[in-house]
């Protein structure tokens, strides 16, 4: 349930999106509980490669990630750390400081907490509550005694749900807050034949669209608004221009979407743009770390070269 500022908040920024031309919505909407549920589960299908490859990576190169991490480091995630991931990279470094993880949901932060606190005892888990796009408070961090660097961990390629600018604005707030002695090992999804891109974002067991299709239901729930969302199909559309995978909500009938007095008209075949996931080559997303005075200094990929985990230093 949320509070009547973030509803109030919720509601802007939809009004916002579906008066834009052309249409969209913040992807950050898509994660009620059912929508997580539903990432959760799209995370399992084969045809979302995403998460399987970056597990696999994980895997395959983790002692040589330990290597760049070294001795004594504070693990700063963004995102819950709820994740296996999560576990084989504590599991594989050479004894961490401590770890932060940093998280908006409260109920996220500690279920994950309580459990990685009975898995890593010896570890000094040091939860912090905040929206890691939005500034950190730099106190909530430090440590006494120091740790020998702050490595920011940043894994599943959630970069890609940024534009380009986005990503930029965002790798440069994870420079300031990784030091000049600090890291930043995150993880970028490929670039890879459209077809592998636009079955992974439309999945045969239709989880995608599920997840799609509930951010009407989030919205008719939270904002009292009327929609019809049979009116409404998902669709995955790559953007070359942009590189990137994009998640849309086609009308396929006339219908209106009220919220309160306001009514958007959509006629048949006009979208809804509701998410961009963006993919890099190994050189593009090097550029761009460069260009927010990051040094790229190393970079895994799985197996089968699918995803990539880069190192890139602030200093
Ligand atoms: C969270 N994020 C990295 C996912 C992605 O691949 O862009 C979200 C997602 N959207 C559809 N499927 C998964």
């Amino acid at each position: 349930m949320s509070t009547a500022a973030e509803r109030s908040q919720f509601r802007t920024e939809v009004i916002a999106g579906l008066s834009g031309m052309p249409p969209t919505l913040p992807c950050k909407y898509l994660y009620d509980a059912r929508g997580s549920e539903l990432f959760e589960a799209i995370c399992q299908t084969r045809d979302y490669y995403v998460t399987r490859a970056d597990l696999a990576l994980h895997e395959t190169h983790m002692g040589d990630i330990a290597k760049f991490v070294g001795k004594g480091a504070h693990i700063i995630e963004f995102g819950s750390g709820a994740g296996i991931k999560t576990r084989l990279l504590l599991a594989g470094l050479d004894h961490p400081r401590a770890y932060t993880p940093i998280e908006i949901s409260t109920v996220a932060l500690a279920e994950s907490t309580r459990d990685l606190r009975a898995t890593f005892p010896n570890l000094e888990i040091r939860p912090l509550q905040a929206d890691y796009t939005q500034p950190i408070d730099d106190q909530a961090l430090q440590l006494d005694p120091p740790a020998t660097k702050r490595v920011i961990y940043f894994p599943g390629s959630t970069i890609g749900n940024f534009e380009r600018q986005e990503a930029l604005d965002f790798l440069i707030r994870m420079r300031n807050i990784a030091g000049e002695a600090g890291a930043i090992l995150i993880g970028v999804d490929l670039i890879k034949p459209v077809e592998q891109l636009l079955r992974a974002y439309d999945d045969r067991q239709g989880l995608t669209a599920a997840f799609n299709l509930n951010l009407l239901e989030h919205i008719r729930r939270e904002l009292d608004a009327e929609i019809d969302l049979d009116a409404f199909d998902h669709q995955s559309r790559f953007n070359s221009g942009f590189q990137r995978v994009e998640m849309h909500l086609v009308a396929n009938r006339p219908t209106v979407i009220q919220i309160d007095d306001r009514k958007f008209e959509f006629q048949p075949g006009q979208s809804i743009h509701t998410e961009n996931s963006h993919k890099y080559s190994i050189d593009s997303f090097q550029e761009l770390a460069d260009q927010a005075n990051l040094k790229p200094k190393q970079v895994w990929t799985d197996p089968d070269d699918l995803f990539s985990m880069h190192w890139l230093e602030a200093a």
